[in-house]
């Protein structure tokens, strides 16, 4: 199995000028930082404190998740997340890099496993339209969780709870999978007392790091991916990431340049920008993960800091119409990181036709493929000659291995990210705030409090036009 590639040459000042690209100076000046953080991660892993630098070693769970996805291929044609945020974005992006693009649209015999929805979203549109086009008698929903309180979720398993059990009587359980904690919270309360079938969040693995447990592995089991496989990559990618060295561990380096990037040359932003529409949604991933556990207002010692760089997804070529003008000619605030593959699955060739118009001789002939390749390298080389920094993570291919790589790489930078910000990545008081906010305006019961102090602010400072 080949490994990805971390090609780093155009953040270099040699590439992109002094101003705005790292020396080596720069980057050896971390090494120091990086031993310690590097130990100090290490030391909690052995404690078993950061369980999810484990998870690529739980291949008996994945064999248990693979017989439970068997069985339910034999009654069930789809399978629905009800779940967001970490408990959504993971399985989206796996579906994606993995699955026929077009899997919910192939017959049963040409598909890999159960048609896949993440209903990662409570639109009343969205949500109504999607329970009125399943057939519920082949449908299983999977209700993912980790507190087993989130308002979002909770509200779409109300729905689908009072609509199985109206449509189907005593059988509702049976069209109920709960993934959530092995112990407290809601929703293990509700599956306890009804004998639901369960899967459990591992305790002490955050919702962005929970990609390779049951919140993703049962769905994309279920759809026929190929979880063993994601876990050997990730298991791969470990074995390399066990050097506190930021020229061999890719994960560190990851994080060290967008870390200098963003403290010592202004790139406030980085644009995740993969020329693989497989790879759209692992950008998407991405964007909650290096957000959410690096956007902090405190440090380590509880000092104001407001650390974190905003992270963007774009799509390459579609965004070259539509983001790229700014990323090459704007404000010199941002670090583009592509995600690209050396082999797509499909070979296109464009036909030489239109012979009569010979400025498109030039297609006739020629691959997608290629065409595709060029586009990414003008982009690359537009952004280099305008000293944008930019670096390219290369799959060998988008399959379930590389993948694993890909997903556990970007853990292990965010998780060592953190120890350079000196910020905890693995909290996110900032979002149990909105969460907070739901409960005490939906008249949840211990809100009350929280509900006039919202209420008496909201009167003083509203302004509308
Ligand atoms: O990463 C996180 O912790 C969050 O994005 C959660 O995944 C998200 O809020 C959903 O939470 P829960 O799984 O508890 O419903």
């Amino acid at each position: 199995m080949s490994d990805l590639i971390l090609d780093y040459t155009n953040v270099m000042s040699a590439a992109v000028g002094e101003d705005n690209g790292l020396t080596d100076e720069e980057i050896s000046a971390l090494a120091p930082r990086a031993k310690q953080i590097h130990e100090e991660l290490a030391s909690l892993r052995a404690s078993g404190d950061k369980p999810f630098y484990d998870l690529p070693y739980k291949k008996e769970e994945a064999k248990k998740l693979k017989r439970a996805a068997g069985a339910l291929a034999k009654n069930f044609q789809n399978f629905v997340v009800l779940g967001i945020g970490g408990s959504a974005l993971g399985t989206t992006a796996m579906m994606t890099a993995l699955a026929h693009p077009r899997h919910n649209n192939l017959s049963a015999r040409k598909r890999t496993g159960a048609r896949l929805y993440v209903a990662d979203n409570i639109d009343p549109d969205e949500f109504s339209a999607l329970l009125e086009t399943l057939s519920l008698k082949d449908t299983v929903f999977n209700v993912v969780s980790k507190s087993g309180a989130t308002a979002e979720t909770m509200s779409q398993f109300m729905i689908v709870y009072d609509l199985l059990k109206a449509r189907m009587g005593k059988e509702w359980k049976k069209h109920v999978i709960a993934t959530t904690d092995p112990k407290n919270g809601i929703l293990r309360r509700i599956a306890d007392k009804y004998r639901l079938k369960t899967f459990e969040v591992p305790l002490g693995v955050g919702g962005r790091f929970t990609a390779l447990t049951p919140v993703c592995m049962l769905p994309a089991a279920a759809a026929g991916l190929d979880i063993t496989a994601m876990l050997e990559g990730a298991a791969a990618m470990d074995a390399r990431c066990k050097s506190a060295s930021l020229k061999e561990n890719p994960a560190y380096l990851f994080a060290a340049i967008h870390y200098l990037m963003d403290t010592s040359k202004g790139k406030k932003m980085t644009v995740m920008m993969p020329y693989s529409y497989r790879l759209k949604d692992v950008a998407d991933w991405f964007r909650q993960l290096w957000a959410e556990s690096l956007g902090k207002k405190q440090d380590f010692d509880g000092n104001p800091i407001y650390a974190g760089q905003t992270p963007i997804k774009a799509l390459g070529a579609t965004d070259q119409h539509s983001q790229v003008q700014l990323y090459v000619e704007g404000p010199h605030d941002k670090l583009v990181c592509f995600l690209e593959t050396e082999k797509i699955d499909s070979q296109l060739t464009i036909p030489p036709v239109f012979g009569d118009e010979p400025e498109l001789e030039y297609l006739g002939g020629a691959t997608m493929n290629h065409l595709y390749a060029v586009e990414k390298d003008g982009t690359e080389y537009a952004l280099t000659v305008n000293k944008r920094p930019n670096m390219t993570i290369r799959l060998p291919q988008v399959d379930a291995h590389s993948l694993g790589q890909l997903l556990y790489m970007l853990e292990v930078a965010t998780a060592f990210a953190g120890g350079l910000y000196r910020v905890d990545a693995f909290d996110q008081p900032g979002v149990e705030f909105g969460k907070k906010y739901a409960y005490a305006m939906m008249g949840r019961k211990g809100y009350e409090k929280l509900k006039k102090e919202i209420e008496s602010g909201e009167k003083k400072s509203r302004r509308t036009v």
